[in-house]
């Protein structure tokens, strides 16, 4: 265990599992804890320092998991909890913190509290942990307020006693009621249950929304999909990011602080702007919040400083850390992101008939953007698969798939099926080696297999050995642990250093020069015969 101040999670590269897609042990199509253990020592060869695995709780699997009926067991689909504690032993055995992802905004409909809420009936004392209220009109057959679910649809659903209950999300995703303290007491308990089994951290899972604004005043805009931001000049949502949130976090602070070593917590606060985004990671609550401006940045180098300054800035303002990341199961994966033209909105899943990426320079920049993240400061996350240079699957055939948000949406949005393909591990076995058969929950393309681990692994060139270096380089120069300083460029480029390394980025047609005593020690593609850096390039160097 490392002392408390060591801080390991400053630096930290933390690499996200998502548990329905990594490892099948049993091949039922569908990834495993077992799965996941024995494929542990890749990671460990990769370089990453921890895991963060989504849920593996009992779900009913409305929402792949982040519906959860029963906080303290696993879902059978991904095993029991003896192979959750066999997963976090080995884990460490190998030196790899292990983090887990706690959902405390809403529970699953099939939670025990939620079928008592439903049999109690009105004003018992059942109800209080949810969101229950009557309707609007002379009936009551009107929601009780004009929200709308981040999925799509109303964000209120009428019971047959006549309330109704608010689920931000999902139909099958009642909001706690984080008044109660019932509700809180609950989350302390779960919180002790796996740090009692040894776990490093959680990621929580919609930290911004615990708490609603006490009227629960309309607000008629549509929640960004999976981001909940408020558009352009509305005014502030009452069921982000309120200020009671933070009396949450510190209180669960105080509780991982009672455990030996350094235990986290992680934000997925989808807030805006940084400095509200850094009072969750202020020295007496969260560790990390992730970064979601940086991931959601246009391919260019003026508004990627502005992001990069003024999110450091704001973190530095709190003494924490910035935490990067470029991809996860809830986003368009980066190869294919940034392989649509500069400056279009962004996607909620793409479908078969939908423009195509451009495949080739969506990876050749994903590779130099990946480059970019890893010579900051701070820590970074790794979404499974971006090692290999993995694109979102496209070409899903509709009646496959499964996020909610695309039937929520009325077919307006794909989803994020497209990110969560189980990945490739073996060119030529079958599911390409996710699993000992065929079988995998989502269609794999029939072009993986040039994806594969074992068509990159000591692979010169591959993206998974352009990872494995720079993970290599960046533990080696303390990169994680350093300052940047920004270098002055020519429009287009953006340079910073991180010590005694130079990290360039050229998103110009012109070449891009390095300093007369630069000497490279890694690059996103070749350099050009003169040595200059070309377009969609990033070079690591030493000055
Ligand atoms: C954020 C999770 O990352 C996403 O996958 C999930 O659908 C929502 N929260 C609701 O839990």
């Amino acid at each position: 265990m490392p002392s408390r101040t060591d801080n390991w999670w400053r630096s930290a590269v933390i690499y996200q599992i998502y548990p329905r897609s990594f490892a099948d042990s049993n091949g039922d199509g569908m990834g495993d804890l077992p799965g996941i253990t024995a494929r542990l020592s890749d990671l460990r060869h990769l370089g990453v320092d921890a895991v963060w695995l989504s849920p593996f709780y009992p779900s009913p699997q409305h929402d792949a998991g982040y519906d959860v009926a029963d906080y303290r067991a696993v879902d059978p689909l991904f095993g029991d909890l003896g192979d959750a504690d066999k997963m976090i032993s080995e884990a460490h055995a190998l030196g790899l913190k292990v983090i887990i992802d706690l959902v405390p905004n809403h529970t699953s409909n099939e939670h025990a509290w939620f079928t008592a809420a439903l049999a109690a009936g009105p004003g018992s004392p059942e109800r209080e942990a949810y969101i229950f209220r009557d309707g609007r009109g002379p009936d009551g057959s009107e929601p009780p307020n004009d929200w709308h679910s981040v999925f799509g649809g109303p964000a209120w659903e009428r019971v047959p006693d006549g309330q109704w209950y608010l689920h931000l999300f999902d139909v099958s995703q009642p909001d706690l009621n984080w008044g109660s303290g019932k509700v809180r007491a609950e989350f302390e308990a779960i919180l002790r249950f796996w740090l009692d089994r040894g776990v490093d951290g959680f990621r929580v899972d919609v930290a911004h929304g615990l708490i609603k604004d006490a009227t629960l005043a309309d607000w008629q805009y549509a929640g960004v999909i999976l981001g909940g931001l408020a558009p352009e000049g509305a005014p502030p949502p009452p069921m982000w990011d309120q200020d009671g949130v933070h009396e949450v976090y510190q209180r669960w602070r105080t509780v991982l602080d009672e455990y030996p070593g350094e235990r986290i917590l992680v934000a997925e606060a989808w807030v805006q702007p940084a400095e509200r985004l850094a009072r969750y990671v202020r020295p007496d609550e969260m560790h990390q919040a992730f970064n979601f401006e940086y991931l959601d940045a246009p391919w260019s180098a003026d508004p990627l400083r502005r992001i990069i300054g003024s999110t450091m800035a704001a973190n530095a303002a709190v003494g924490a850390p910035t935490t990067w990341v470029l991809s996860n199961h809830d986003v368009v994966r980066h190869a294919t992101r940034l392989g649509y033209p500069v400056g279009e909105p962004r996607r909620h899943g793409i479908g078969a008939g939908d423009p195509q990426p451009d495949a080739g320079l969506g990876l050749r920049r994903a590779r130099a953007a990946t480059l970019q993240m890893l010579g900051l400061p701070g820590s970074a996350y790794l979404y499974q698969g971006e090692e290999l240079g993995l694109p979102e699957a496209t070409e899903i055939p509709d009646e496959f798939r499964q996020d909610p948000a695309w039937e929520r949406s009325g077919h307006a949005e794909r989803g994020r099926d497209g990110c969560r393909v189980p990945i490739p591990w073996e060119a030529d076995a079958p599911s390409y080696g996710f699993g000992p058969s065929d079988a995998s929950w989502l269609p794999q393309p029939a072009t993986w297999a040039e994806y594969a681990l074992d068509r990159q692994r000591d692979v010169a060139g591959s993206t998974y050995e352009l990872y494995r270096s720079a993970l290599r380089l960046r533990a080696g120069h303390g990169l994680g642990a350093g300052a940047l300083t920004w270098v002055d460029t020519p429009a287009d480029v953006l340079a910073y250093r991180n010590g005694d390394l130079l990290v360039l980025t050229n998103y110009g047609t012109a070449p891009a020069e390095l300093p007369l005593n630069a000497r490279v020690q890694l690059s996103s593609e070749p350099l050009a015969a003169d040595g200059r850096v070309p377009q969609d390039v990033t070079v690591w160097a030493r000055v």
